[in-house]
């Protein structure tokens, strides 16, 4: 008897941080879709650009910009305001995941509380469903946020890793991984599709990897930093590759 193949892994590439160096300085370059280009042919399944309300990194005529010059599908993070569904709703990216936001936070620090806002949020993601947009919630692993995606009608959710990948020790990191599975287990039994991402590297990104209901994990961070020594196309690659190898049960 074979084996069982397990699902592939997608992988979304969040390139915010290329927009990041370019704002620094309000300069022309980097190049996002070069980076774009660059990332697609190297392994990304989609990309991923966040358009915070201080456009700290991501403009407006980024996204729409780059939108139709995509061969990927384009997964915009948003925070759920009112602007923002208004531009999500002009743009029409295959997916959209909602994050909560704070303008004075380094980078997206906790999960949506979406089970204390379950008429507010229903109302805002109906719009988006009825575009054919894909709406994923962005939560940390917790039942009650999991029923909430449900009761909300979001199809997807995308579960917080930064604790896992901020752990202080490998026990701390093992039990945050169960955590994660559990929550991964119990949303798949609710319908949902699951996805991950947050503080993802190339060193702990195997165990999320090899989990078969994983249905797509999106990093940025650690992918940018290491293109500033390898090129973008390795850094894509390598990960890809780690990625694969966790999933297939192989040593990359
Ligand atoms: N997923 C979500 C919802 C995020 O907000 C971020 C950061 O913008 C990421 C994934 C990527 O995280 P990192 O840049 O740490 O890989």
């Amino acid at each position: 008897m074979q084996a069982a193949v397990p699902p592939p892994l997608r992988l979304g590439v969040n390139l915010d941080h290329i927009a990041t160096i370019r704002q620094a300085r309000h300069t022309p370059y980097p190049d996002l879709m070069q980076a774009v280009r660059l990332a697609e042919a190297s392994g990304a399944d989609s990309i991923t650009l966040h358009l915070r309300e201080d456009r700290r990194h991501i403009q407006d005529d980024d996204v729409f910009g780059i939108k139709p010059r995509l061969t990927r599908p384009l997964n915009l993070e948003m925070a759920a305001t009112e602007g923002m569904q208004a531009i999500a709703l002009q743009l029409v990216p295959e997916a959209c995941c909602i994050v909560p936001e704070r303008r004075e936070e380094l980078t997206t620090e906790g999960g949506l509380e979406a089970a204390g806002q379950l008429v507010r949020l229903r109302e805002f993601v109906q719009p988006l469903n009825d575009a054919g947009i894909e709406v994923s919630l962005f939560i940390e692993p917790d039942l009650r946020q999991l029923e909430a995606a449900v009761a909300i009608g979001a199809p997807v959710v995308e579960l917080h890793t930064g604790a896992y990948a901020n752990a202080r020790d490998g026990a701390e990191r093992s039990r945050l991984a169960e955590a994660l599975f559990s929550a991964a287990r119990s949303g798949h039994e609710m319908g949902l599709a699951i996805n991950a991402g947050h503080g993802l590297d190339y060193d702990n990104v195997r165990p999320v990897a090899a989990h078969p209901l994983f249905h797509e994990l999106n990093i940025g961070h650690s992918i940018v930093a290491r293109a500033l020594f390898t090129g973008l196309p390795e850094a894509v690659s390598h990960m890809r590759s780690i990625m694969d190898a966790a999933r297939h049960g192989r040593r990359p």
